[in-house]
């Protein structure tokens, strides 16, 4: 049940310099890192820590420097199978309007079954329960570049659904949407993940959406620094802020009570569990 769908041993990938002045850059660094089937990782970490490069490593966009990347056993740097691992991890990306190839929700999902030879019947199943998942079952005909960002998103997940992938990775995929939007999306990849056991690794800004995963993830100037359940991670309030990211609002509202000398958890990352542990504390 608990088998890896995606590891890395000591990864690395660098860029090459532009020019002498701009020395090369280590962007992901010595990373060892596996990912269980049905898990949801979310990731976290400043500008320029390695996520997106990280991502793109997932599914072979880019191919260690060193180390390696196995997604369900297989190499990355192995040719043959590069459509394999690329229809097994689909990823999306921050903006939905780079995202949309069809004229109509419907042909933007079939996209990708189409370019794999799938056979028509087969792609029409595929499209509408798709589209179902993502609860875009009234736009089928609707033409996507007119849909907010949320539903631009969600069609892109059908997109990537229809391909049928054993793994979903986000890259800021909530970051250019309101507040309904994200709502939508991360409801979308909670269902997929519960219901469907998809592995989601979402790469987010947003500390509430680290808290809902399984685990959280930090990177630090292409390192894996922290690795955990979110309360364990959020937990370490003080090295999260040097790692210049937040934690969630309650787990920093703990730890400044605890600064003025009275004992709360700092574990609490939701208001639920904050309402339980200030009646426990006011007994
Ligand atoms: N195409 C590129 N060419 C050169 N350097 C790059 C390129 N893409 C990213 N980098 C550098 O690699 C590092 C990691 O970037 P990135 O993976 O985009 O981080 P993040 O997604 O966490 O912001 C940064 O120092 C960034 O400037
Ligand atoms: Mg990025």
């Amino acid at each position: 049940m608990n088998r890896d769908i995606i590891k890395t041993k000591k990864a690395k990938y660098v860029y090459k310099a532009s020019s002498i002045e701009h020395g090369d850059v280590t962007a992901v660094d010595d990373v060892t890192v596996e990912f269980h089937e049905g898990s949801f990782t979310a990731v976290l970490g400043r500008n320029g820590s390695g996520k997106s490069t990280f991502a793109r490593l997932l599914n072979a966009l880019l191919i260690p420097v060193e180390g390696v990347v196995f997604v369900d056993n297989i190499e990355t740097g192995q040719e043959d199978y590069i459509w394999d691992i690329r229809r097994n991890v689909g990823i999306i990306f921050q903006n939905p309007d780079n995202q949309i190839v069809g004229t109509t929700v419907e042909e933007d999902v079939a996209f990708g079954p189409e370019n794999l030879g799938i056979p028509p019947m087969e792609i029409r199943q595929r499209v509408d329960a798709a589209i179902e998942t993502v609860d875009m079952g009234s736009f089928v005909k609707n033409a996507p570049h007119l849909l907010s960002g949320g539903q631009k998103q969600r069609v892109a997940i059908a997109g990537i659904l229809s391909m049928k992938p054993k793994c979903i990775v986000t890259d800021e995929a909530t970051s250019m949407l309101d507040p309904i939007g994200r709502k939508e999306v991360i409801k979308v990849l909670k269902r997929l993940n519960e219901e469907e056991k998809i592995t989601i690794i979402h790469i987010t800004h947003h500390m509430e959406e680290a808290a809902i995963a399984d685990r959280v993830i930090i990177f630090d100037k292409g390192k894996l620094v922290l690795d955990g359940c979110p309360k364990e991670v959020f937990s370490r309030v003080k090295i999260i802020k040097q790692l210049g990211l937040e934690v969630p609002q309650v787990t920093e509202l703990f730890y400044d009570i605890n600064m003025e000398g009275f004992d709360l958890p700092l574990s609490v990352i939701d208001i639920d569990e904050a309402y339980k542990a200030i009646v426990k504390r006011l007994k």
